[in-house]
């Protein structure tokens, strides 16, 4: 588990939701594009404070939601907010972490740059996605503000977001069908679809 990455967020986590200003507009029509089954089971990674979980509820009424953040102060913040029911907090790392059931989607909200191992995250993530389960990176912000940002902090100024073309072929190489690359001025949203065997 990166312990630098843990601490860095640890330590913000009193402070994080007054630090941040949600975009809600913008969030709720990422969301809105993802097809997302009504009623099933939904991985938030790098969930933080619980930013997505009223969106998630109300786009798609998950019968559970999953987050899931490397920062244990984060999710204690967010189970002060939202209590337990219908929610599940786990305390680990999105490239190592086992679950016990599988996902009907998969999202990561502005916590894909700060993953050390993209590729093998992304991989160890996958094979927790159902098959015809959903998977998306998004962010409110552009690639290049984001990376702007990060390159302002020693812990985190190697986190970069890479281009939305490169993340969709490490989608596709691992075997999802690309729905959605935006690599925008506005936004950042490249999602995919787990395909069934054949
Ligand atoms: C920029 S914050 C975003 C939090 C939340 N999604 C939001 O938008 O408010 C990134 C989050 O990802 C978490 N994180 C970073 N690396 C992680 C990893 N390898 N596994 C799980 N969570 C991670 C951090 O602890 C932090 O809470």
């Amino acid at each position: 588990m990166s312990q630098d990455i843990r601490a860095f967020f640890n330590e913000k986590a009193p402070f994080w939701d007054a630090m941040q200003e949600v975009p809600e507009g913008k969030l709720r029509a990422l969301l809105s594009e993802l097809p997302i089954v009504r009623g099933g089971v939904i991985l938030d990674v790098g969930s933080g404070t619980g930013v997505l979980i009223p969106f998630l509820r109300e786009l798609f009424a998950p019968f559970l939601i999953v987050e899931l953040d490397i920062a244990e102060a984060m999710l204690a913040e967010a189970r002060k907010k939202f209590g337990d029911d219908g929610i599940r907090y786990v305390h680990g790392d999105a490239k190592e972490v086992v679950f016990a059931e599988t996902f009907d989607a998969i999202i990561c909200y502005s916590s894909f740059p700060h993953f050390e191992d993209k590729e093998g995250t992304l991989r160890h993530l996958l094979a927790f996605l159902k098959d015809g389960g959903v998977f998306a990176i998004l962010h409110t912000a552009s690639r290049e503000y984001i990376n702007a940002l990060h390159a302002q902090n020693e812990v985190t100024r190697n986190h970069l977001l890479p281009e939305g073309d490169e993340v969709a072929r490490m989608l596709a190489g691992l075997g999802l069908s690309v729905l959605i690359v935006r690599d925008t001025p506005e936004e950042y949203l490249v999602a995919g679809l787990k395909k069934g065997v054949q």
